[in-house]
């Protein structure tokens, strides 16, 4: 569709978590006009629920070189070294950027010092919290409030549909669809010199995921569309730890933090089994991966549906002062944690790929960026460090800043929308569809038998959608939740591709039929760009 209205800005930021907020903070205080367009409302991301923390050396004798080692080491040989150093050196000072900004970290009350706590991957205490375990939700309040007060223009209910570059191919905005907000109803675009895509991840790809219900992929999908190069997908990362709520549970489910594992809660099976100790030197704090592997192994040999997280030995006053927000969780759902195991199992956390970027932030088209869950940084490789993301997301999203502050380039030509592959669009309802394909086709275990199968069955999704298109002139009424099944449709599809081309298992692909990592042939990254004459 034609935009109806458009607005014009130096930057529009795509995105209202952690790294869209902070891009757009930075920038308007280098004076650029910032406009920041959200698909749902400002804090309806993933940042808030965040819960364990954020990671980086603040703490007595830890250093960013021991940082830089850890997540080294979780990355599983992918990382890129440069982008995990710039993250380790530069994020102490940002997250003290970021309590200058408004967020408020639980501190010792007698020193004053920020208190820090450990999780999976991490050899020491090194990730600072707020609220207990209510960490994303104090990053997002602060950010809101100081976005606000910065008088920062923002849309919110806001899809975006399509990037707009000019006659030399470099971006220059974005069209979206907007549901309610007065003058810029309906279709529409925000022309601007530079476009942030920080939209976050695509947990929803997956039946069971700890990412809210806007978790779709939409940058990923729209970085495919415009041409931009898209690395690692494969790389999924599944938290060991999620409240089981039942086999058919579905949707966004409760997050159980490693936090809890940092603080020395055991990983048990139905026996009292520790099955984690002898596992690993790092027993339960394991990088996340390999406990994740640990639970699913021991849930085949037992034929079990879930393990179990034991902390009873915290007692009450430290679940309610330490986990409220998992205290909270697990009573709505009937589990006393105090006084019983808490039944845990893995589900869909974190896309470890995403767009591909420079240590800029800069995607491989001129003019588009990318910041957080949706970028690719490298700083992840084949699986991330816990309590990186938030990081990644204050550090890179200062980098881009910067970066935007010193280009001088000229303003771009005449905006149109690139050409794209045709889409058709899907109905709403495929989203279920697509979920149950991915979790049973390529989930935490997968075989080229499982992701052939899946392949296979989200091609028929899309075959159906193009038969209609074809002979009936249809496609699904355009709408938030008919894109978000398109763009679910779209990231799966290359999601499944790298996974079956990756013959190895290495970070969080873990494949049955290639058991062991492979680095002769393996220690590279997939990379993706669509043709423009391809769906
Ligand atoms: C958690 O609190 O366990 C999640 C931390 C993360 O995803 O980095």
């Amino acid at each position: 569709p034609r935009p109806g209205w458009s607005v014009d800005a130096d930057v529009v930021v795509v995105g209202s978590g952690v790294a869209g907020l902070t891009v757009a903070l930075r920038c308007a205080a280098a004076g650029a006009a910032v406009t920041v367009v959200t698909k749902a409302r400002l804090d309806d991301g993933s940042t808030r629920w965040a819960q364990g923390g954020i990671a980086a050396a603040l703490g007595d004798g830890d250093t960013p070189e021991q940082h830089l080692d850890d997540t080294l080491v979780a990355g599983a040989g992918l990382c890129s070294d440069e982008a995990v150093r710039a993250l380790v050196t530069e994020g102490p000072d940002a997250v003290r950027r970021l309590i200058a900004t408004g967020a408020l970290f639980d501190t010792d009350s007698d020193t004053g010092e920020i208190l820090l706590t450990r999780e999976g991957g991490h050899h020491r205490r090194r990730i600072a919290h707020a609220g207990g375990d209510a960490t994303g939700a104090e990053i997002s309040r602060a950010l809101v409030e100081a976005v606000r007060d910065a008088g920062i223009k923002t849309v919110e209910n806001a899809l975006v549909l399509d990037l707009l570059k000019d006659s030399e191919g470099r971006a220059a905005g974005v069209t979206l669809h907007v549901m309610g907000e007065g003058c810029h109803d309906g279709v529409g675009a925000v022309r601007a010199k530079a476009v942030v895509l920080a939209t976050g991840g695509m947990g929803q790809v997956f039946s069971a995921t700890t990412n809210p219900a806007v978790s779709t992929g939409d940058g990923v999908a729209l970085a495919l569309r415009a041409g931009a190069e898209v690395s690692d997908l494969e790389f999924v990362q599944f938290h060991p730890t999620v409240l089981w709520l039942g086999p058919d549970a579905e949707g966004q489910q409760p997050l159980v933090s490693e936090a809890v594992r940092g603080e020395g809660a055991h990983l048990v099976d139905a026996d009292g089994h520790r099955f984690m100790v002898g596992a690993h030197e790092l027993a339960e704090l394991a990088p996340r991966d390999i406990v994740a592997k640990g639970i699913t192994r021991r849930m085949q040999e037992l034929g079990a549906e879930h393990m179990y997280l034991d902390a009873r030995h915290f007692g009450a006053e430290m679940w309610a002062h330490r986990f409220p927000t998992i205290l909270a969780a697990c009573r709505a759902h009937g589990i006393d944690p105090v006084t019983e195991p808490i039944p845990v199992a893995p589900a869909a956390h974190y896309a470890s790929g995403g767009v591909r970027t420079d240590l800029h932030g800069r995607t491989t088209l001129p003019g588009l960026y990318a910041c957080g869950e949706v970028a690719c940084t490298g700083v992840h490789g084949a699986n991330r460090l816990a309590s990186n993301s938030l990081l990644e997301g204050l550090v890179f999203a200062e980098r881009i800043a910067a970066d935007i502050a010193a280009d001088d380039s000229a303003a771009p030509g005449e905006a149109t929308v690139a050409d794209r592959p045709v889409t058709p669009l899907l109905a709403p309802e495929a989203r279920f569809a697509i979920q149950r394909i991915m979790t049973t086709g390529a989930g935490v275990l997968r075989s080229a038998k499982s992701l052939e199968r899946a392949a296979a069955d989200l091609d028929a999704l899309l075959s159906q959608a193009v038969t209609t298109l074809e002979t009936d002139g249809k496609t699904a009424e355009p709408g938030t939740e008919s894109w978000e099944a398109t763009n679910l449709l779209l990231v799966a599809r290359v999601l499944v591709a790298a996974a079956l081309r990756r013959e190895e298992t290495r970070g969080c692909h873990w494949r049955e039929d290639f058991p062991d990592r492979a680095d002769s042939t393996w220690r590279r990254h997939l990379l993706v760009t669509l043709r423009p004459d391809r769906t």
